[in-house]
């Protein structure tokens, strides 16, 4: 396969993305904008899908894909295996950047932040709205920890589904939960068909850091706009 010469034609984008085209100054509205169109146009398979990096205390790093089940004025927020490997990497290391691609539009969004555990009881609550296959996967599965075989989950699944019924009520594992991420970064990128794509970053200034009105813009709730080169 020619590798190599895979290139994808940004084709169709009649229009440049700069601070006036945000649809807010505000960078949270900005990402509600984005994400409504991705959910609106029906294109893109599941606009919630996002690449979670995280890193070790040293600094090695790891990403996997998860699925965004929330965000508002304090966060995103995400839900998995509090011992898994980024459950593991997040407790020793409470930094992370996630990032949501949506093809069809050629639009990418990556965030940085600060994370934390969400409180048991929101866990909990989330955790009882699931379907019963997704509230017994949490059972069955010691999220990315090594096992015999395949059978070894199948087995497992097969035990729980003769315990429980899908109408009684699953408690939800201590080691499952949510996430939150605080962002203290977010860099909307728009692709371009002539390959020299749009990029905003939205930031706050560093505490020695003088605002300069020759590359940055400001933003809404302290936030300065800055646009970097693709
Ligand atoms: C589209 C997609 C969505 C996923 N969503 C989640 C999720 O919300 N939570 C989760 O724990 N794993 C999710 N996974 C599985 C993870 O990518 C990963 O395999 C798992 O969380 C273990 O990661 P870790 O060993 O790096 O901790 C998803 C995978 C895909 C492809």
């Amino acid at each position: 396969m020619n590798v190599s010469g895979m290139r994808h034609p940004y084709l169709g984008i009649d229009f440049k993305f700069d601070v006036k085209d945000l649809a807010s100054k505000d960078p949270l509205k900005q990402f509600d904008a984005w994400f409504q169109e991705a959910c609106d146009k029906k294109v893109v398979e599941e606009p919630n899908a996002m690449s979670l990096a995280t890193a070790t205390k040293n600094g090695l790093p790891s990403v996997r894909m998860v699925l965004c089940k929330g965000f508002s004025e304090e966060g995103f927020t995400f839900y998995t295996n509090y011992d898994s490997r980024k459950g593991v990497e997040l407790a020793e290391n409470p930094v992370c950047s996630i990032m949501f691609y949506w093809e069809p539009l050629k639009r990418s969004v990556r965030i940085m932040g600060n994370v934390e555990k969400i409180s048991e009881e929101k866990s909990t609550e989330y955790f009882n709205s699931r379907p019963y296959a997704s509230r017994l996967g949490a059972l069955v599965s010691n999220q990315s920890k090594v096992i015999p075989d395949r059978q070894t989950l199948d087995d497992k699944l097969k035990n729980l589904q003769e315990q429980y019924s899908e109408d009684d009520s699953i408690k939800k594992p201590h080691s499952w939960g949510g996430y939150l991420i605080r962002p203290y970064e977010y860099e909307f990128w728009q692709g371009q068909t002539n390959r020299l794509h749009d990029r905003l970053r939205f930031r706050k200034l560093e505490s020695n850091e003088k605002f300069d009105s020759t590359v940055m813009s400001e933003g809404e709730k302290d936030w300065i706009i800055e646009r970097l080169s693709s």
